[in-house]
């Protein structure tokens, strides 16, 4: 399984299996300090996310329809209405400021801005999956982690040090290569910046949209992994497609090691405060209209089109936009992270 092309970023390889394969960018469409899931209804946040998807995140997202409630999206799918969204990096100088790395757009997209690659998958044996319900939402990862373990057991979260420009190294399946992938965030100049993969839990229970700890209504594979169609726990016995983000950070424009701590520690830190990488994490609100997710993967489309789902070139989709509710620096030479004074 180690060189199944499917998570190629090139997609260029031949595909061997028939499975559902989406795979699609979606640009920013707000950085700033919201979080509908974990802190709802607070503004601003504990810390600063980059968020792409539907314009109806906002601090607040009720549980029910939201492509209801969102008029359009930065993704590709312009039925997709969900939002996505990661804690953003950091580069903490030398001399003590931060500036927000930025994000390098799917090479293969043309006209993202900023944003991610956003993947749903089915098994490789192409068995069934049942696609997210309306106000359905959940967590990958764990913000406050700082230790190895946790979610990455199943080689969930991961980092890859890209070894070249323009995605050097990036021929094998995320988080599987020992030589470019790591858990904890790379301690070195990476000359083609650092991926990021988030795979979420593939089985459900069945019945709650959403759960305290916004992860319990929901689980990894009981044995095996989701490739392989491993079982799911009978507690959650409904196997859902796999979703995974991707995002690039453009971390080249800082490898200059004069600009980086003289103790060699890591200049790099996420937005809560974490230069360990091992508290990184995702957040999901599904946002499909009507039965388009299931369609799609039912159809076992592959890529950024699909017969079943209507598409959007990103002159229209990076024309959506989240107006800015928070009143606060998130970009520029930066005294502190915002909202974790100390830091
Ligand atoms: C979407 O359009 C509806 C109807 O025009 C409007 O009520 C709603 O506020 C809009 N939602 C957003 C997020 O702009
Ligand atoms: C801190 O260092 C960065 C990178 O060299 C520089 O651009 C910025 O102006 C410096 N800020 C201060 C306050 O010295």
């Amino acid at each position: 399984m180690l060189l199944h092309p499917i998570f190629t970023t090139a997609l260029l390889v031949e595909r061997i299996s028939a499975n559902a394969v989406l795979r699609f960018g979606c640009s920013q469409i707000v950085v700033e300090r919201l979080d509908p899931l974990v802190n709802p209804s607070v503004n601003p946040s504990p810390h600063v996310h980059q968020v792409v998807g539907g314009n109806a995140f906002s601090s607040f997202i009720p549980e029910s329809d939201v492509s209801q409630l969102a008029n359009c999206t930065t993704c590709s799918f312009s039925e997709d209405l969900s939002n996505y969204w990661t804690a953003n990096m950091y580069f903490k100088a030398r001399n003590g400021t931060y500036k927000r790395v930025g994000q390098i757009p799917n090479r293969f997209l043309d006209g993202e801005t900023g944003g991610m690659t956003v993947y749903y998958t089915s098994p490789y044996d192409n068995s069934k999956v049942t696609a997210f319900k309306p106000g359905f939402r959940m967590l990958a990862g764990n913000a406050e982690q700082r230790t190895d373990g946790g979610v990455t057991k199943w080689n969930a979260i991961c980092f890859r040090c890209y070894n070249a420009p323009n995605f050097g190294g990036d021929n094998y399946a995320p988080c599987s290569d020992s030589t470019v992938d790591t858990v904890a965030l790379p301690n070195k100049a990476c000359p083609g910046g650092i991926r990021t993969t988030i795979r979420f839990p593939t089985c459900w229970d069945g019945k709650n949209l959403d759960s305290t700890d916004h992860m319990s209504h929901v689980s990894y594979p009981a044995s095996g992994t989701f490739e392989s169609n491993g079982d799911c726990p009978a507690t959650h016995p409904v196997k859902l497609p796999q979703l995974m983000f991707e995002v690039i950070w453009d971390t080249a424009p800082f490898n200059d090691r004069s600009l980086w701590p003289e103790d060699g520690s890591q200049p790099f830190i996420f937005s809560q405060g974490d230069s360990t990488g091992y508290g990184q994490y995702g957040d999901y609100v599904f946002g499909w209209k009507d039965d388009t997710l299931q369609r799609a993967m039912d159809a076992n489309c592959f890529g950024a089109t699909c017969s079943q789902l209507k598409s959007q070139a990103f002159t229209e989709a990076n024309k959506c936009a989240v107006q800015n509710s928070v009143d606060e620096q998130v970009d520029g030479w930066l005294t502190s992270l915002p909202g974790m004074s100390g830091m």
